[in-house]
């Protein structure tokens, strides 16, 4: 299926998905986050996908929701579609693992779409900012409580109430990035990571992102019974044989992904 507003490109086990409306540095407009929906579904359903990368141009990841677009909504516009519930969220519901790679601009919701992926790979010259205080209005996508869990409470009421945006380094301090590498390799370092993340056991690869996400909704007791629970799981897998056998013949594990 072709798509007005996102690239798909597919290499190997890896979906790299492109936002792509570089004239409006990569806004968020209702049809592009329908496509962004409908492609990640795609992603989900296809045993051949492992990993998914979600980036934009070197200029925005992407410079919020679409403000023309919203603009002169009303609030029962905004109540009656529960706006921006429902093409929003389908990236927190992926199993797969998600990396975003954010070079430029990622403001507003375009934060909160880099913070729904499961950890942010920056250019150095990436900025990130919940600068929807300047337009009379709040984060709606999770950017006054990701934000707040990700890099405290301190540095997210600077961002959200004055606006000001972060560059990559004080990103990467703040624990909002996992790293930052050159902008002009940042798709490759991002695809490498991917890839090596595509080798290995894929159902491994997404209990551990369910363990770490639970992190994030239950307490350390209950966290930490989850985890055992899904850690003892892995004993059941072909892959757990192979990935310890391998370990003591000294060769690359072969994983079969089940
Ligand atoms: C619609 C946008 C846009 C946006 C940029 N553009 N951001 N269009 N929605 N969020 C368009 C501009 O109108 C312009 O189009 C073109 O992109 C280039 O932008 P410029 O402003 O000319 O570029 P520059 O001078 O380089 O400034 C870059 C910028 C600035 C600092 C990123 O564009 C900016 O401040 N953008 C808005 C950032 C923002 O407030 N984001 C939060 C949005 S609210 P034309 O046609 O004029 O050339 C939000 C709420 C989320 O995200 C809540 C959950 C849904």
């Amino acid at each position: 299926m072709d798509y007005n507003n996102i690239l798909l490109e597919i290499h190997d086990n890896i979906a790299l998905i492109k936002l792509n409306r570089p004239k409006a540095l990569n806004a968020l407009s209702p049809e592009l986050m329908q496509e962004l929906t409908d492609v990640l579904d795609r992603c989900e359903a296809d045993p051949a996908i492992h990993v998914m990368v979600l980036t934009g141009n070197e200029k925005a990841f992407a410079a919020g929701a679409d403000i023309k677009a919203m603009k002169d909504f009303s609030y029962m516009d905004a109540y009656k579609q529960n706006f921006i519930t429902r093409d929003w969220e389908r990236l927190t519901r992926c199993r797969k693992p998600v990396i975003a790679a954010v070079a430029g601009y990622a403001l507003g919701g375009g934060c909160e779409v880099a913070m729904m992926c499961d950890f942010i790979i920056a250019a150095e010259n990436a900025k990130f900012g919940q600068p929807e205080i300047n337009l009379g209005i709040i984060p709606g996508a999770g950017g006054t409580q990701r934000l707040t869990r990700l890099i405290g409470k301190s540095k997210a009421m600077e961002m959200c109430l004055t606006g000001r945006l972060m560059d990559a380094q004080e990103a990467e301090r703040a624990g909002l990035v996992s790293r930052i590498v050159p902008t002009d390799k940042l798709l490759a370092e991002v695809m490498n990571t991917a890839a090596q993340m595509a080798k290995l056991s894929q159902p491994v690869v997404m209990m551990a992102k369910e363990c770490v996400n639970r992190a994030y909704e239950s307490s350390l007791t209950e966290g930490l019974l989850f985890e055992r629970r899904v850690f003892h799981a892995t004993f059941a897998l072909e892959d757990q044989k192979e990935g310890m056998s391998a370990f003591i013949e000294k060769r690359t594990p072969n994983f079969n992904h089940q």
